[in-house]
């Protein structure tokens, strides 16, 4: 299959009138890789399904262009577009079989009948749906359910596929395990994919690049590491999972190495050359990036505030310094410390990613 890349050049949407005006999605850009899955990922209300739609040709931008694979596609219907889209509520025809289901689109195009023998058997085939053929979707699970939509937008050969929250109708487990099933389709299919989701663990897990949306605009685009390591700012620092904004002070510089201190105690980071010597620094410290201290000098005093076992690690937020509290994460943990214990930690340098401290708006 052709792998296409898909441009957004400032798309600016907008609903309501007058006073009532909000702008869903905001000037925004952005080039999807062909062949990779981008997610869309941010907050209710944001505008993931709105840029969505934009693209799938659902809505009409009032601003900006929307080129699939170099061509304008702005003023084309859904229908002519080479997008496919699968919804969240699967929006399956619930009086007509799974077969008659996927087969829809090819008998809007008026397909020979053998032709659409074979490809609904092959879309069926790729979505492991076999045999499954005459019944109708109440005669399925969920998980069967979204094969199903997946398998009806396969058929048609789109060359972008368009995901809006395609699991958040299943249970925690299936959830995990149908989105894994998805990145290998896409992989396998090496096809363009845009998935839009508000789980950030959905998003990390299957996508080659993330944007993270707030009120309309891309905060950040970069891959999951990236953006869970080095978050741009507060909001996706917040918004990716848990974070400790910590203030540091630059003791030193020089190369290789400079030193950083925090709740008077210093540790060591390689040399970086935007700080200067008596800098205030934002330390962002996920909360892997913390960890007990046998002591020593890099380690500081604080107190459990409080414990939350979660199987595989404890998460805990500890009093420090005047009274700040930090979380931190004890994984593989063979005992639990109770409220009021006192303990020493220490901050993992490599773990860390130091920011310039934002001035406040
Ligand atoms: N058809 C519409 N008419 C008026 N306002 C709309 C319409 N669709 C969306 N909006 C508004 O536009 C903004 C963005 O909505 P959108 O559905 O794109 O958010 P989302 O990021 O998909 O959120 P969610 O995670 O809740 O699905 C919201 O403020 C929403 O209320
Ligand atoms: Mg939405």
């Amino acid at each position: 299959m052709k792998k296409v890349p898909v441009a957004l050049l400032n798309i600016t949407k907008r609903f309501g009138k007058g006073e009532e005006i909000i702008k869903a999605v905001d000037r925004v850009s952005h080039e999807f890789e062909a062949g990779k899955l981008t997610a869309l990922l941010g907050p209710s209300g944001c505008g993931k399904t709105t840029t969505l739609r934009c693209i799938a040709g659902f809505y009409q931008p009032e601003e900006g262009d929307i080129l699939v694979d170099g061509k304008r596609v702005n003023h084309l219907p859904p229908y002519s577009r080479p997008t496919g889209t699968v919804f969240q509520n699967y929006a399956l025809f619930p009086h007509m079989t799974v077969f008659e289901n996927v087969a829809y689109g090819l008998r809007v195009k008026k397909l020979p009948e053998p032709e659409i023998k074979q490809k609904v058997a092959q879309g069926l085939e790729i979505l492991q749906l076999s045999g499954m053929e005459d019944r109708r979707p109440d005669q399925l699970s969920g998980g069967q359910q979204q094969r199903v939509a997946i398998a009806r937008v396969l058929v048609n050969e789109p060359q972008v596929l368009l995901f809006d929250e395609p699991l958040s109708n299943l249970d925690a487990k299936l959830r995990v395990y149908m989105r894994g099933e998805i990145r290998n389709l896409q992989e396998r299919l090496e096809i363009t994919a845009i998935y839009v989701t508000h789980d950030q663990e959905e998003a990390m897990s299957i996508s080659d690049t993330m944007l993270v949306m707030n009120q309309g605009r891309v905060e950040q685009v970069g891959s999951p590491l990236d953006i869970y390591r080095k978050p741009a700012t507060e909001f996706v620092a917040d918004f990716i999972g848990m974070t400790n904004f910590l203030r540091g002070t630059i003791k030193s510089t020089g190369d290789p190495r400079m030193r950083v201190s925090i709740y008077n105690v210093s540790f060591e980071l390689p040399a970086d050359d935007r700080f200067d010597v008596g800098e205030v620094v934002t330390i962002v410290a996920r909360p892997e990036a913390i960890r007990f201290s046998e002591g020593g000098e890099a380690a500081f005093n604080g107190t459990i505030h409080s414990a939350f076992f979660l199987g595989s690690l404890v998460r805990y937020e500890i009093a420090v310094g005047d009274g700040d509290l930090i979380t931190m994460d004890d994984s593989n943990p063979v005992r639990l410390l109770s409220k009021g214990s006192k303990v020493k930690v220490e901050i993992i340098p490599h773990s860390v990613y130091l920011k310039k401290v934002e001035k406040t708006k």
